[in-house]
């Protein structure tokens, strides 16, 4: 069982919970396919509330509920009254009186998920919120590297990239933490949180030193839309310092795999002959796992009320 009724983020999970929600997931992979026969949230209702773009979040989350047999309602935010100057905690109100059985909800904003939550009485899962968290990102990157290594612990992981602004980044600073894994997180000094430290990682300023001896090497999307300046000269140059290739590739352990949350940069944050390179690339795996991953969370944060069905 997990605790909570909401998934918000990982912080406030368990280790134990987190391996129940990847040992769950596992099931749904068929040959290659991730399904299920079991239609669980037959005749519960699933509301998606995607207040920032997604794709595959978005899309894979409508997937896992259908192929689950939940009635889907995917919100309309920009035809929706939010354009009227309704207020979220308006809208949680209303949305609570047609008592839907789960919601998924992005925000741009940090905390107005939770917020939300508190207003409804159905579980809330966080779908990402600003630069806070983005839990399901960090539970279907686990189960991606359970899949490819074989394991989930023992292991050492460099963040690549825009640290400030990812919620991926913190998400999976988390998880990995409660595995007791050693992470490293690598980037410019303008995107790397001053206190990043006190969250147990290490930090590096130069890809070379930051990537040797290293299992997974997580890239980062410069997240521009959340810049509120200049946090560094150029692409080009970005690229030359902390763009994923080869060159830099070579310093990590040569069994390492490379991930990316998506959508990615090529020729930014990193090369793509790179992220195509299916020997060491798992990006598309991800993909896939997200899709396991949220069925997973959706069945379990229902698990009581599916038991009383
Ligand atoms: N990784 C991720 O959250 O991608 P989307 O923004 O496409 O959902």
């Amino acid at each position: 069982m997990l605790k909570n009724k909401d998934l918000l983020g990982i912080r406030e999970l368990s280790k134990n919970e987190i391996l129940y929600i990847i040992d769950n997931a596992k099931k749904y992979y068929h040959n290659n396919k991730i399904t299920t026969k079991k239609k669980v949230l037959n005749n519960f209702t699933q509301i998606n509330l995607f207040f920032e773009n997604s794709t595959r979040t978005q899309v894979s989350f409508e997937i896992a509920g259908t192929l689950l047999g939940a009635s889907v309602v995917n919100f309309p935010i920009n035809n929706s009254s939010q354009s009227k100057g309704e207020t979220l905690i308006d809208l949680a109100a209303t949305l609570n009186s047609m008592t839907p059985d789960i919601l998924v909800i992005r925000h741009p904003n940090s905390g107005a998920v939770q917020l939300i939550s508190e207003k409804v009485i159905c579980p809330v899962i966080n779908a990402g919120d600003g630069n806070h968290e983005h839990p399901t990102q960090a539970l279907l990157d686990i189960l991606t590297i359970k899949k490819r290594i074989g394991r989930i612990e023992d292991l050492n992981i460099a963040i690549c990239g825009d640290i400030t602004h990812s919620r991926v980044a913190r998400s999976n600073i988390f998880c990995h933490r409660k595995l007791g894994n050693k992470i490293r997180v690598i980037g410019p000094k303008t995107l790397i949180p001053k206190d990043i430290d006190k969250l147990g990682v290490q930090v590096f300023y130069n890809m070379v030193d930051g990537l040797r001896n290293i299992d997974v090497v997580m890239v980062l999307r410069l997240q521009k839309e959340r810049m509120d300046g200049g946090y560094f000269s150029s692409e080009r140059e970005y690229f030359h310092l902390y763009g994923l290739d080869d060159r830099k590739m070579k310093y990590a352990k040569a069994s390492a795999i490379i991930m990316h949350p998506g959508p990615m940069n090529r020729g930014v944050e990193i090369d793509g002959d790179l992220a195509d390179n299916i020997d060491k690339s798992v990006i598309t795996m991800q993909v896939e796992a997200g899709l396991a991953i949220r069925m997973s969370v959706l069945e379990l944060l229902l698990k009581k009320k599916i038991d009383n069905v």
